[in-house]
């Protein structure tokens, strides 16, 4: 089996190479990556000297280069991580989300169509479904939850949801779309919430909130992602939608304690400033149907998964280190200089 795997020098698409080639030895991973900031060459390598692994630095909206890969390699399935990924640059600046996250969503779907595929399948958010309110512990997102979108990050992910469907009922593309919570693990770049709070105790530095803290999110350590992604390419039924979460809510301030007393530090660091516009309030997924169809559970428990995570940020300070100093350190001060 042959698989593309786009955006994988970044977070996830990173852990699902390294997921699927300890997993099936007579699997080859093709990464297609564009080595944004938020590509990583180092996550990947132990790797990349592996006869199963090849890489292509190309930009997904590329429509030539991607169809030249397409015709070297002819893979078997597509499994698209590539994407802008933080909300707070989606509000920045709004375009190149649509760019890379709709058009290059477009290329990859015209080149399944014109080259032929066993399997697409799109990697997408929970945010698609916008928030739920604080006071309906009782609601979760479904598959059939309407799509109400808040971010520009997330009016991209819907939109691109929506041409993997059209696709999927027009040119007959077998595709399959996920829908995962909040990830969190190795190799995730630290201006996301949990990676920039170990690293800023770690340097003592403030640990910036937004709002009052008590936004909630539905975290699921990364490994678990990948094996549903996994189940969802070998077993999924084409045309469908699955979403992926642990039922690990937490609100945003019980993370940050959390790991500012697994570090050891005070909670004096805590400095709570201006709220991210259009913040959504609370994330949480119902995962019965990926349950029920493919036997899907998570294995690792927030409580767990936390833990090896700051261990993993102890043990691999090189990796962090490397990218909070470059333009990183320009990103924090025109994003936390005077929030
Ligand atoms: P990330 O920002 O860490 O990595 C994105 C990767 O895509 C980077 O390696 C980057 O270089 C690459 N990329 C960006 N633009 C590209 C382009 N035009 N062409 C080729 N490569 C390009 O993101 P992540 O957190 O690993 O998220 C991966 C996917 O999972 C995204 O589609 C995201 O929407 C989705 N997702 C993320 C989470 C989460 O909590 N991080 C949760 C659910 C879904
Ligand atoms: P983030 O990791 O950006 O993920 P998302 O917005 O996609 O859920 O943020 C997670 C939550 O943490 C979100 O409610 C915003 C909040 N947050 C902070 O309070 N401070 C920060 O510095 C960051 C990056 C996020």
């Amino acid at each position: 089996m042959k698989i593309v795997v786009t955006g994988g020098a970044g977070f996830i698409g990173g852990n699902f190479v390294h997921y699927i080639l300890k997993k099936y030895n007579d699997y080859k991973i093709i990464c297609v990556d564009a080595l944004t900031y938020a590509g990583n060459m180092e996550t990947l390598a132990s790797v990349k000297d592996n006869s199963n692994f090849n890489f292509y630095k190309i930009d997904i909206a590329d429509r030539e280069a991607v169809y030249e890969m397409f015709e070297k390699e002819n893979p078997d399935i597509i499994v698209n991580f590539a994407a802008e990924s933080h909300v707070d640059r989606s509000i920045e600046n709004p375009e190149i989300f649509l760019k890379t996250n709709v058009i290059g969503t477009q290329v990859l779907l015209d080149a399944c169509r014109k080259y032929g595929i066993k399997r697409y399948h799109q990697v997408s958010t929970d945010e698609v479904y916008g928030d739920l309110p604080l006071d309906r512990p009782d609601l979760f997102f479904t598959e059939e939850t309407p799509l109400h979108t808040s971010s520009p990050y997330s009016a991209s992910k819907a939109s691109a949801d929506l041409l993997v469907g059209a696709y999927y009922r027009t040119f007959n593309v077998p595709s399959t779309i996920s829908r995962c919570s909040n990830n969190y693990g190795p190799y995730h770049f630290p201006e996301k919430l949990i990676p920039l709070m170990i690293a800023n105790v770690l340097n003592d530095k403030e640990l910036p909130v937004y709002g009052s803290g008590e936004n909630v999110r539905d975290w699921l350590y990364v490994e678990d992602h990948c094996s549903a992604i996994d189940l969802i390419i070998h077993n999924g039924k084409v045309g469908e939608v699955y979403n992926i979460g642990g039922h690990n809510e937490r609100t945003n301030l019980e993370v940050v304690k959390t790991i500012i007393h697994e570090l050891g530090k005070s909670e004096e660091l805590i400095k709570y400033v201006g709220d991210r516009k259009g913040h959504d309030m609370r994330y949480a997924i119902d995962p019965t149907k990926i349950h029920s169809e493919l036997g899907w559970l998570p294995t690792t428990t927030f409580d767990e998964g936390i833990k090896k995570t700051i261990k993993w940020y102890l043990d691999n300070k090189s990796w962090w280190e490397n990218i909070i100093s470059g333009e990183y350190a320009s990103y924090y001060e025109k994003m936390y200089g005077s929030r």
